[in-house]
């Protein structure tokens, strides 16, 4: 049985979507042993207890990054967690921290990295003009939005898009992309060579 760990800061859709996924088998041999938010007003949360996970708040404001990097983390391997799923989580991680799990963190944004990092990468693609954004699983590093990429999936966007009708179908796309990445890391059948995570042969064509 695999441990997975969830960071959110807000609504936690990604989350849910991923919750969702354990309970209907699609993430087979897994359970999300711990879900952890850094804001005590996180919707994610909320949801996180209805459906009777452990959650817990460990607020950052007013606390120094050290600090409560070391409650998360020391949370996180209370719970013996296998894998970190930043969904939504509006921190960056120290390197610390991502030394603390090597290969096994998580984190997924709502653009084809590496168009549009950073906040807003939805407005950012939308206000730019590209005709096909997307999302993009990536294992994270030291580097804001930057790991090796593990899943994209591409939304094309529509003239009769606005930035809200693009972000819904974006999202859509995050909550299946973010399974399929957690499968793949799990299955372990690839390798990262330089940046590019390669399904080893085995698994191609499934
Ligand atoms: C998503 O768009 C995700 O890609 C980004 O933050 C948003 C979180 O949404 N990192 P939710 O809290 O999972 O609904």
């Amino acid at each position: 049985m695999k441990n997975l760990g969830i960071l959110l800061s807000g609504r936690g859709s990604n989350f849910e979507a991923i919750a969702k996924s354990v309970a209907a088998g699609r993430i087979p041999d897994a359970r999300i042993a711990v879900v952890i938010s850094n804001r005590a007003t996180a919707a994610g949360i909320e949801t996180a207890r209805r459906l009777g996970l452990s959650a817990f708040i460990i607020p950052s404001q007013g606390k120094e990054r050290t600090h409560h990097e070391v409650e998360v983390v020391s949370a996180l391997q209370q719970h013996a967690v296998d894998l970190v799923c930043l969904a939504g989580y509006m921190r960056l991680l120290s390197p610390w921290f991502v030394r603390q799990f090597p290969g096994r963190i998580l984190n997924i944004h709502p653009s084809l990295l590496p168009a549009f990092p950073g906040l807003e990468a939805q407005q950012q693609a939308f206000a730019y003009g590209v005709k096909v954004t997307g999302c993009t699983v990536h294992f994270v590093d030291e580097e804001l939005d930057h790991g090796p990429i593990i899943v994209q999936r591409a939304v094309p966007v529509l003239d009769t898009d606005d930035e809200r009708s693009l972000s819904e179908r974006i999202l859509e796309q995050e909550h299946i992309a973010y399974t399929e990445a957690i499968n793949i890391v799990f299955e372990g059948k690839f390798e990262i060579v330089g940046r590019r995570l390669q399904r080893k042969a085995a698994c191609l064509g499934e």
